[in-house]
């Protein structure tokens, strides 16, 4: 008697919790990663999202613990802040930027020339420049009809740590407008021989209030219509099924990713869990081990069981 409650125990664990934790422990792609939610072409790993992505994009526990979307560049990573899967856009906040309430020296910010990525619409306000990059840096970068910027942000009290005086004089200030990356991909700081820099984003309702304003990086990207093999239809599929769009290298075709372990080249529907049963669906090796443990111990329960 003890023994069967044993077996019934045992077979209700093996079927309610192994798929489980064979799913906690793979987590295939994901489409969420911090508060962001990640769609194509972004991904969060290795096979996800789009392989023109992958090499930049990856998803990385923060410091405070939590998971956040990276954009990796030769210059160094970046938080993704926000994205825009509309406008193909998104901005990222370096760590090193300089705002109205913390200014810092800033290394240079560049994107690698083989990524889908390019600058977007944010204003470069170049801090703490030699006074000639504005007079007669040719050809000319700064903007003058945007340097009421420059005024307002040389507000903050925070320029003292950027070496200048409270309210410094504002001809060591740039809006650097259009924003152009040199031939390495970079805004070159140190060839301008600028010490930091502020990227806004909106002005928002208070154009002469700098602790207000949205600061970040936008930048633009392709959109997937000009990938191959037909990702927009493909994907959108995937997605609506409540798969994550991805691809297997190394050919990169296209792999719709089931949030269950099972990958398919169309999309999720009928790919849940009870679908292990049906045929054409293709369990994990996970799965399988799963399933042989639980035919081994009915097995050996069946042999030691009184008859
Ligand atoms: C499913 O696809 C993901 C991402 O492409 C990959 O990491 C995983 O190994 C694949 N799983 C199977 C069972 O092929
Ligand atoms: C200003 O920059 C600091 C340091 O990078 C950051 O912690 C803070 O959140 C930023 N503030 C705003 C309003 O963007």
């Amino acid at each position: 008697m003890e023994q069967l409650l044993c077996f019934i125990f045992f077979h209700i664990f093996i079927i309610v919790l192994a798929p489980q934790l064979a799913l906690a422990s793979d987590p295939a792609c994901r489409d969420t990663c911090g508060s962001l939610s990640v769609k194509f072409p972004f991904g969060t790993g290795v096979g996800c999202g789009s392989p023109r992505f992958q090499p930049y994009i990856s998803c990385s526990q923060s410091s405070d613990g939590g998971d956040q979307l990276l954009l990796r560049t030769h210059t160094g990573v970046y938080p993704i802040t926000s994205i825009s899967y509309e406008a193909a856009a998104f901005t990222v906040t370096p760590p090193l930027m300089s705002n109205c309430t913390s200014m810092q020296p800033s290394p240079n910010l560049g994107l690698d020339w083989a990524s889908p990525f390019q600058l977007g619409p944010s204003a470069f306000i170049l801090l703490s420049c030699p006074p000639s990059l504005t007079s007669k840096a040719s050809p000319p970068i700064c903007d003058p009809s945007l340097s009421h910027l420059c005024a307002s942000i040389y507000t903050c009290p925070a320029v003292v740590s950027l070496g200048l005086p409270l309210f410094p004089p504002t001809n060591s200030c740039c809006v650097y407008s259009p924003a152009n990356f040199n031939t390495k991909g970079e805004l070159d700081l140190h060839a301008l021989k600028c010490a930091a820099y502020a990227s806004v984003m909106t002005l928002g309702d208070y154009p002469t209030d700098p602790t207000r304003w949205e600061y970040g990086v936008a930048f633009k990207y392709t959109q997937g219509k000009f990938d191959n093999y037909g990702m927009d239809t493909k994907c959108y599929t995937c997605d609506s099924s409540g798969g994550v769009c991805g691809y297997a290298p190394p050919s990169n075709s296209f792999v719709c990713v089931c949030g269950n372990g099972f990958n398919t080249s169309s999309n999720c529907n009928g790919y849940s869990f009870s679908g292990i049963w049906s045929s054409g669906s293709r369990p994990t090796r996970k799965a399988w081990w799963g399933v042989l443990a639980w035919l081994g111990v009915l097995a050996s329960l069946t042999i030691g069981m009184p008859t």
